[in-house]
């Protein structure tokens, strides 16, 4: 019997619950949300359309974390979204009580669950949901990098013509301003990123997938970003679930690699069972790996900024 509980069943929350029921891997996915029927209504809506899609997986809609119990994943979207022109810090103080609100229900009675964060600011919420679950760091990670990464490779397509699927970017360091594109690690077909476009144009893809979070929300006035972020987050919940071993860029504990230690931080990740089974250290240019220091630094820093919070 293997279970998976979305907290929030806002857009992003249902989308994620939704994509994972209709890979059909697992026996139920449960939906929790504070607001009375929406996920029961949003659940019912989702089990009548099975015999359409096909597939078995049994969606649950609830307010009460007991239905959550024995969950093998929980992602975690419950929080505010931003609004036009705000940055992703903007939201740290109200989303971190959510977040600590949140964490508590689900280890009560899910305590062996893999926890996955996507609530902003990423970095900062994962540190939060790991030291408040007290789970090993490795059982709790944050979804960013395959979002950052696609967005990346959606432009690189775009730019070049390529097919969308011989295009392979990726992104790593921070879900936020220090967010740092790696062009180095960037193929489309056989081709290094470098051979295919300048130099200039690299770097007007890497800005606008910097703040590829911020376009939506603009053009959306409210919500933010939920398909591409969705399926990001249901693809790391597969990867558990299934035990894949695939590797993925995901938000993971640091611990030594590329000299960085102590600090929740955007990196290529081996996925299984257990959440990152391991921190896959990538052949970085030497300003990739400056990149990606500063931005462990940064996320230290609102880390500290975290703590000055009362929770
Ligand atoms: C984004 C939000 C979900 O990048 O962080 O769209």
């Amino acid at each position: 019997m293997s279970k998976v509980t979305v907290v929030g069943a806002g857009k992003y929350g249902s989308t994620t619950a939704q994509r994972i029921a209709e890979a059909d891997v697992v026996d139920e996915v449960v939906m929790t949300d504070i607001v009375e029927g929406l996920p029961q209504g949003l659940a019912l809506d989702m089990n009548q359309s099975r015999p359409v899609v096909g597939h078995r997986t049994k969606i649950t809609g609830t307010n009460d974390y007991a239905d959550t119990a024995g969950s093998d994943v929980v992602v975690i979207t419950a929080g505010l979204p931003r609004k036009p022109g705000m940055s992703r810090m903007d939201l740290l103080e109200v989303n971190a009580g959510i977040v600590k609100q949140v964490t508590e229900a689900i280890v009560e009675h899910s305590p062996d669950a893999v926890l996955i964060v996507v609530t902003n600011p990423l970095d900062q919420m994962t540190t939060l949901a790991a030291e408040v679950s007290g789970f090993p760091r490795q059982r709790v990670l944050g979804q960013a990098g395959i979002l950052d990464s696609s967005r990346f490779a959606h432009f690189i397509s775009e730019a070049t013509g390529a097919d969308i699927q011989s295009v392979s970017a990726v992104t790593l360091g921070s879900h936020g301003d220090t967010m740092v594109p790696v062009p180095s690690q960037c193929r489309v077909g056989e081709q290094l990123l470098s051979e295919v476009l300048d130099a200039a144009t690299i770097d007007e893809l890497v800005d606008r997938t910097r703040k590829g979070g911020a376009e939506i929300v603009g053009l959306l006035k409210t919500g933010s970003a939920y398909y591409a972020p969705s399926a990001a987050a249901a693809a790391m919940a597969i990867a558990v679930v299934e035990d894949s071993g695939e590797q993925m860029p995901v938000c993971a504990w640091v611990d030594g690699e590329y000299g960085i230690s102590g600090v929740y931080l955007g990196v290529m990740g081996e996925l299984g069972s257990a959440g990152v089974r391991s921190v896959v250290e990538l052949d970085l240019t030497e300003d990739e790996l400056e990149a990606l220091g500063g931005a462990a630094t940064a996320v230290k820093e609102k880390v500290e900024d975290l703590r000055q919070i009362e929770l």
